[in-house]
């Protein structure tokens, strides 16, 4: 097991502007298929840094801006969230695909502020529409 810094396990300083890493960066929750075409949203009012944002078909968890909390993961009524380290191995393509949805958004401090986005990681691209029946 390589180590090869410091401390970099704290949460990301918020007035250092430190540009965050993508790559490599400590991603903590994830959310996953089962999100899609649902959007339930209770993840939303239980996030204590409103680090949950909305796209068009699911929800993303910025990695820089979760602070690996765990408050999250149970309220999600179809099990779409899980930390990092326990993503199912089907989907774990999820993982990169939450921190993919903020390469332009970067690090936007809020979800609630910064509103639903009408686009999509490219992944979910490739996930049928789920339709009530
Ligand atoms: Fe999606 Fe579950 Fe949140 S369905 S919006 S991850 S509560
Ligand atoms: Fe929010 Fe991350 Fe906790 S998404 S609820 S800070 S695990």
């Amino acid at each position: 097991m390589i180590v090869d810094s410091t401390d970099r396990s704290g949460a990301v300083c918020a007035s250092c502007g430190a540009s965050p890493e993508t790559k490599g960066s400590p991603v903590t929750y994830v959310i996953t298929l089962a999100c899609v075409d649902v959007k339930d949203k209770s993840c939303i009012e239980e996030c204590p840094v409103d680090c949950i944002y909305e796209g068009e078909r699911m929800l993303y968890i910025q990695p820089d801006e979760c602070v690996d909390c765990g408050a999250c993961e149970p309220v999600c009524p179809v099990e779409a969230i899980y930390y990092e380290d326990d993503v199912p191995e089907e989907w774990t393509d999820y993982t990169a695909a939450n921190a993919e949805f903020f390469n332009d958004l970067g690090s936007p401090g809020g979800a609630a502020k910064l509103g639903a986005q009408e686009f999509d990681a490219a992944l979910i691209a490739t996930v049928p529409p789920k339709e009530d029946s």
